[in-house]
């Protein structure tokens, strides 16, 4: 979602409305506007293109100098216009856009009902604007403190007040937000290509920091209100690289939005107690778990290799029969499905046409379906009978990467849900997934944080012609990722197989200097893996081992080795796949491949 906000000498629609048009690269489905007409508080809103709301406000304009806007990515209901942005409490004098996800909303929610209030939408935003006049005692500012002392969950929030209209407040929390600094007037936004043609002054703010922000000044403390110097940044990005956060390519920042999409994904689906999943959508399924006898996935690209990490967990965790297959085959080959399948359909886009009529097939043959993808009201979660969402935000890189993770770690929580409804997950072992499920966000970020040894090797083999991705078991699924990951962007013929496998043909492929990326992660396969690896470097190739932290004795037999943070057995390819996205993209760079855009690939194929 993109936020922006105004208060100045000069009208504040204008600038919500350009600044909103600036964030259209995040994607959103609906928008609105909020603006002090010097009595009270407009709200125009709705769902659809920004333009739709642009008109709406020329043919009724909202006077007024102080206002904020919203373009939304909805995660928590529909894209529809009574859930857009602004949302506002009973009165109509608190105004509030957010950005996130508020984890705590139903319990509060309830309470908020319980005392009278009135919801207007299906948004955990809302809460926000009711918790504001549940606890006005005439000081906005304090008010807005208690309501941060209630709310628990990731966000970027700018609130508005009709009693105190010569005043924004904005706070964070795992969500960006910055402050456009001018002269008599200032601005905020949740991204700086919307202030960029104003100001290039800008505070950042970091998490846990609030601002009161007024024509001529900006106030920053922290929660408890003790007050911060805040360093000016100024920002000397042209407005493209401004899209990007000041990233080279939207590959490169979303690789690096990981960790936050990861935990995202996983908000308010862990139990706080580690007690185990809690799949709101997936409520049926405690009914009778034991009435699918075999799941089928099906699913396009980078999402079918979710899928067969899935299949793995699935089978391993829950004990029920899954087959995987891309969506262009499923359908032509007359599927052994009915209404004891579950159909498992994994599309990030929600649109991919070969997807979506494979759902269809498995609906005509009576089979349950259940979507997993990042686009709330796609064409694919219209057409299923359940759908959980990704939410990993807009992804704008044709290469997937931001999406897969947060798909696999879907596939994990299934697993651990389906294993533990059916009883072939013990409880301590659900907790224990639970508890390294939890740990995934900052390993992710560990793993981003040097990519220096990754640069070096895509440099120095990213103009071979051929590399080899080997792996066993999970393994073997990320090999696959990875080498499409490479293949797509880089255009180097990349080729992954079951290491076990390699005996039967490849082999022969395997000559002196190719580079082999061999993933040995899995410690049941882990001495066959190390045989496969010393069946390449005895035809001399050059091999990139990719371990898990602490093994010693990989680095023995390969050139060099990528170490990954130690985590369980099922849960390592949403950290091995990393480095192979970091290698992909750098190889990329190094062969000056257009990166976002490789040759003759759509983000979204909406063709068979
Ligand atoms: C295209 C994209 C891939 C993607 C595949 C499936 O080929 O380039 O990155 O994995 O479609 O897309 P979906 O949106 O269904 O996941």
């Amino acid at each position: 979602c993109g936020i922006v906000g105004y208060i100045g000498p000069d009208q504040a629609a204008p600038f919500l409305l350009e600044g909103m048009s600036k964030l259209e690269y995040r994607g959103y489905d609906s928008a609105g506007i909020a603006v002090f007409d010097g009595n009270s508080i407009h709200v125009e809103k709705s769902v659809g293109r920004l333009n739709i709301l642009a008109k709406k406000v020329e043919i009724s304009p909202l006077a007024g100098h102080v206002g904020i806007g919203h373009t939304r990515w909805a995660t928590h209901g529909r894209p529809s216009d009574a859930n857009s942005h602004p949302h506002t409490d009973c009165t109509g004098k608190f105004v509030v856009v957010h950005n996130g996800i508020i984890e705590n909303y139903m319990h509060l929610k309830e309470k908020l009902l319980a005392k009278g209030h009135k919801f207007t939408s299906e948004t955990d935003t809302e809460v926000i604007a009711h918790l504001l006049e549940e606890y006005y005692q005439g000081d906005f500012e304090a008010t807005v403190k208690k309501v941060l002392e209630n709310i628990e969950g990731s966000y970027a929030l700018v609130f508005m007040c009709q009693d105190e209209p010569d005043k924004l407040i904005c706070t964070k929390q795992d969500n960006p937000l910055v402050i456009g600094l001018g002269e008599g007037e200032n601005f905020i936004a949740s991204d700086i290509p919307a202030i960029i043609n104003r100001t290039r002054r800008t505070y950042i703010l970091s998490d846990g920091e609030m601002a009161i922000v007024t024509k001529d000044s900006v106030w920053v403390t922290n929660r408890q209100g003790v007050p911060l110097t805040k360093k000016v940044f100024e920002v000397n990005w042209d407005a493209e690289a401004a899209e990007r956060g000041g990233y080279e390519h939207f590959m490169i920042k979303e690789i690096y939005e990981q960790p936050k999409a990861v935990r995202e994904t996983m908000t308010g689906r862990i139990a706080k107690d580690d007690n185990g999943i809690n799949f709101e959508e997936l409520q049926w399924l405690k009914e009778d778990v034991t009435a699918i006898k075999k799941i089928a996935v099906v699913a396009c690209g980078t999402a079918y290799h979710a899928g067969i990490v899935g299949k793995y967990l699935i089978e391993n965790l829950a004990r029920i029969p899954v087959e995987v297959d891309v969506a262009s085959e499923f359908r032509y080959r007359s599927p052994l499905i009915d209404d004891q399948t579950l159909t498992l359909i994994i599309s990030q886009s929600g649109e991919t046409l070969d997807t979506l009529a494979a759902l269809k097939e498995a609906k005509k043959l009576g089979s349950r379906v259940l979507a997993v993808t990042n686009v709330v009201g796609s064409s694919i979660a219209r057409e299923a009978d359940q759908v959980i969402y990704t939410w990993a935000g807009p992804e704008i890189a044709v290469a997937s990467t931001k999406a897969y993770t947060t798909q696999l770690i879907i596939m994990a929580m299934l697993a651990i849900y389906m294993g533990s409804l059916k009883g072939t997950l013990p409880q301590a072992r659900a907790r224990e997934l639970c508890q390294e499920l939890r740990n995934l966000p900052s390993q992710v970020h560990e793993l981003l944080e040097d990519v220096e040894p990754i640069k070096t090797f895509a440099q120095k083999y990213g103009f071979n012609e051929d590399v080899f991705f080997l792996g066993r078991s999970l393994d073997y699924a990320v090999a696959l990722e990875g080498s499409l990951k490479l293949k797509e962007i880089s255009y180097i013929h990349a080729e992954a197989y079951a290491a076990g496998e390699l005996k039967h043909g490849t082999l022969a492929l395997i000559i002196e200097g190719v580079p082999v990326i061999a993933l040995a992660t899995q410690k049941d396969v882990y001495d066959k893996m190390l045989s496969n690896i010393k069946e390449v470097k005895a035809r001399d190739a050059v091999v990139i081992g990719i371990g898990l932290k602490g093994d010693k004795e990989i680095e023995k037999h390969v050139d060099h080795t990528i170490y990954i943070p130690a985590t369980d057995k099922f849960l390592t390819p949403i950290l091995s796949v990393i480095p192979l996205q970091l290698l992909a993209y750098y190889a990329a760079v190094t062969r000056g491949c257009d990166v976002d855009k490789p040759r003759n690939l759509a983000k979204s194929v909406t063709v068979e």
